[in-house]
């Protein structure tokens, strides 16, 4: 098995292959001056790749459709450790494309089996057939193992999650929950726990444009100690981390699903474990 790094996890495919032992295979990546990109791998025909792609862009896409081309005639895994374009999961409005169905027809049309971390919602998981999803809370909770904060759920329905990395990390937890105080004012506060002088941590699993977490800091500012934000896939849309951070977040953490200057936290050793039982299986 060779690891193929697509240009949006370099640093995640060279931990993979520390903890592995498996080789980078050598790629070339370019673009072309009216825009078109091109892909080169150094391959043998026999050998099996797993090629490591998060899917944060367009161009992240055709790299990798690009790459599983370059790849014709061998064995593919598919390591997409963020799966991009799954919050379309349904047609929302009659005539729309489900985007992820798209997404999962076309890896699987290459893929042997594809991996990947957290995706959106369970409706984007039954699109395919192949894939074996890993839960990166069992890290966050590691993470936070230990240390005195409350974790907090944006809101009920992410409230499993957030209770399995507070169960590792074995710290208290709770959901925000929105209340109505008058006709115009709603104010949003954690369910059951008191947060004063405690220092929270608000776990997502997608920070996008900062909005979600952004409300729900805003709420806490005046009650608790300190408040960080941590999540899996930190997609920060925009200007999302200056937002966070101008909003009264101390620390934004995430892991390397997506690889940004706050990727603190890696999936790697998830991934590799599980690889290795799929390349022997
Ligand atoms: C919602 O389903 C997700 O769990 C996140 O709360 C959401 O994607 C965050 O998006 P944003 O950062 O744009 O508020």
């Amino acid at each position: 098995m060779k690891l193929i790094a697509g240009p949006s996890s370099p640093l995640l495919t060279k931990r993979i292959a520390e903890k592995t032992g498996f080789k980078i295979a050598e790629t070339m990546y370019r673009r072309f001056p009216d825009g078109e990109l091109y892909v080169r791998v150094e391959k043998n025909e026999d050998d099996r790749y797993a090629v490591v792609n998060s899917l944060r862009s367009n161009e992240d896409l055709v790299y990798m459709l690009l790459i599983f081309d370059a790849l014709e005639g061998s064995e593919i895994f598919a390591i997409i450790p963020y799966m991009g374009y799954a919050r379309q999961d349904r047609a929302f409005l009659n005539g729309e494309a489900v985007s992820i169905r798209a997404i999962a027809r076309l890896i699987e049309s290459y893929a042997e089996k594809i991996f990947t971390v957290n995706i959106h919602s369970m409706k984007a998981r039954e699109h395919f057939r192949k894939l074996i999803e890993l839960d990166a809370m069992d890290i966050i909770g590691q993470h936070y193992k230990g240390k005195d904060v409350v974790m907090l759920s944006p809101d009920r329905g992410s409230l499993k999650r957030v209770r399995r990395a507070a169960e590792i990390a074995g710290c208290e937890f709770d959901y925000l929950e929105k209340r109505r105080i008058d006709a115009e004012n709603v104010e949003i506060l954690p369910k059951n726990l008191d947060v004063h002088g405690k220092e929270i941590v608000v776990v997502d699993d997608i920070i996008s444009t900062g909005g979600t977490v952004v409300t729900a800091a805003r709420q806490l500012s005046d009650k608790a100690k300190k408040i960080d934000a941590t999540c899996i896939h930190g997609v920060f849309a925009g200007h999302a981390l200056n937002r966070l951070y101008s909003s009264g977040i101390s620390l934004v953490k995430a892991t390397d699903t997506i690889e940004t200057q706050v990727s603190v936290i890696s999936v790697s050793g998830m991934i590799s474990e599980v690889l290795i039982h799929e390349v022997r299986c």
